[in-house]
């Protein structure tokens, strides 16, 4: 049995669903039924049942975006940091091995090479920058596993979410067997305001970045074949290869469904961080070599993209 803790959230939903589709006996376990946030509680929990694997798909992402988190910090660090470092004590006492949901907002820009020399970027949106990704895409390349988090409190400026998640990570670096497994922009063909597709749709005008996303099923996936192939414990960059850029997707998008609206872009930064948000986003390319060299198959970014407005569930 597989034990899932916080398996009501957005990402616990399709680790259920994928576990169902391969009839894998698992445990959704709520707050509401079991405090799982109670050391005492939930290692009860595992002495008792003995799960072969525990999945921790909670934390706090603030609602209904990570601008919430800096209002709500106690509630960000104690879910984020604080919560993986005692299911870390727990599965450690109990024997258990377990992967974590961490994210890739922990990183921003990318790594360009320019004249055989790579340099990390932080702000992909500058124009010179923007010029070599049209002309030249392969100059950029993901952070990889290796490379320390650069949109964390150790590296300023980042989002309060970022570093509790940076933290969380920091917290688990001696963890025996466990996986943190780095999520980015959840997406699917599923209408949800929590579905990146669906933000790009409702959103008054469009801010143009550049990211790796994930497929929400497809990162459930990847992370189960981790484990069924018994990958080396450890982090995982889990999203689909490749990068897109917001630009894209609304291009895809009008291609695909066809929507009635006008899409409108933020003209810089310095507008949408005015008007739109209050804190700095994470936008950042990841490398997913680790991943795919362990033995994982998962589609690429263009792929995934297409699959889901082809077909796209309206709520
Ligand atoms: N969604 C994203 O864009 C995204 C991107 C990258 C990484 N992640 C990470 O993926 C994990 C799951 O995110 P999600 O989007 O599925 O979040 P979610 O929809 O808000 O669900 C998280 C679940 O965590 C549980 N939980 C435990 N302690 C909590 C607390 N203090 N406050 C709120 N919820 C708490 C809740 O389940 P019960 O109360 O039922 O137990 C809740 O349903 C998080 O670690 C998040 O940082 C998410």
């Amino acid at each position: 049995m597989i034990a899932l803790l916080g398996a009501t959230g957005y990402i616990g939903q399709a680790f259920a669903k994928v576990l169902s589709e391969r009839t894998r006996a698992f445990t959704a376990l709520s707050r509401k039924n079991l405090d799982y946030t109670r050391f005492d509680a939930l290692v009860g929990f595992l002495r008792e049942t003995k799960p072969e694997f525990l999945i921790n798909l909670a934390g706090y992402t603030g609602k209904p975006n990570v601008d919430a988190c800096e209002t709500a910090q106690a509630d960000t660090l104690a879910g984020n940091a604080l919560l993986p470092q005692m299911i870390a004590e727990a599965c450690a006492a109990t024997n258990t091995p377990w992967g974590h949901i961490s994210s890739g907002c922990i990183y921003s820009g990318a790594k360009v090479s320019v004249n055989g020399k790579i340099s990390a970027e932080k702000d992909l949106t500058k124009p010179e920058l923007r010029a070599l990704l049209e002309k030249n895409p392969g100059a950029f390349h993901g952070f990889t596993e290796n490379d320390a988090p650069n949109f964390c409190f150790r590296d300023l400026p980042c989002s309060f979410y970022s570093g509790s998640k940076a933290v969380g990570e920091e917290a688990l670096v001696n963890a025996p067997q466990c996986y943190v497994w780095r999520l980015r922009i959840p997406f699917d063909e599923f209408d949800s305001p929590r579905n990146y597709l669906s933000k790009v749709q409702r959103y008054s005008k469009v801010y143009d970045n550049v990211n790796s996303i994930s497929h929400r099923a497809d990162y459930a996936q990847a992370c189960l074949d981790l484990w069924e192939l018994r990958a080396p414990f450890g982090i995982y960059n889990v999203t689909n290869p490749g990068f897109v850029t917001t630009r894209h997707v609304v291009t895809v998008l009008e291609k695909i469904l066809k929507p009635q609206r006008k899409f409108e872009f933020w003209e810089s930064d310095e507008e949408f961080y005015k008007v739109a948000a209050k804190t700095p986003r994470s936008n950042c390319i990841m490398d997913t070599t680790k991943l795919l060299a362990a033995g994982v198959k998962i589609r690429d970014v263009e792929a995934a993209l297409e699959d889901s407005l082809k077909n796209w569930k309206p709520e």
